[in-house]
């Protein structure tokens, strides 16, 4: 076999790997937006981020269309559980890694203009990378600290 055809073999697909075409007609997307809509009982220790997570994306897509074209590339598509369940409802941006937590639907406008289209992050509900991954047990509160639990109602 001639050398250059060997160099450019690819070795043999096992159970573990898959290989597959790469295309090249469809760009990476600048914004791929996840927005948690798993469901759990009411009764389940970390809860989850529905209802509000469904309708979350579904305005997340309706402010998008509605600001239509723009340089950005962007998706928005329903995830599973992202593990931040305690910070929910979860909206994670890539491949910028922005993860958003305790969204309100009222967000969906400063989300789209303020983070998809102008890639700035909206440091009030930026989930702090110290609270990531930790099942909730850095309390957080939206617009505040890590570790800093929440205030207590004024009387
Ligand atoms: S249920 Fe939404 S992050 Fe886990």
């Amino acid at each position: 076999m001639p050398a250059a055809v060997a160099a450019t073999r690819r070795p043999a697909q096992t159970a573990d790997t898959v290989f597959f075409p790469i295309r090249h007609h469809m760009p990476a997307f600048d914004r791929h937006v996840f927005v948690c809509c798993n469901q759990r009982p009411e009764s389940h220790p970390r809860g989850c981020c529905e209802p509000e997570g469904a309708a979350i994306r579904d305005a997340l897509k309706e402010e998008l269309r509605r600001v239509g074209r723009c340089d950005v590339l962007a998706r928005v598509n329903q995830a599973g559980c992202l593990d931040q369940c305690e910070y929910g409802p979860t909206v994670v941006i890539y491949p910028q890694g922005i993860w958003y937590g305790r969204v309100r639907l009222a967000d969906v406008p400063r989300i789209v203009q303020e983070t998809i289209v102008r890639g700035q992050v909206l440091e009030d509900l930026r989930i702090p990378d110290e609270c990531l991954n930790t099942k909730g047990r850095v309390p957080w509160t939206p617009g505040s600290p890590a570790g800093e639990p929440p205030a207590a109602p004024s009387s």
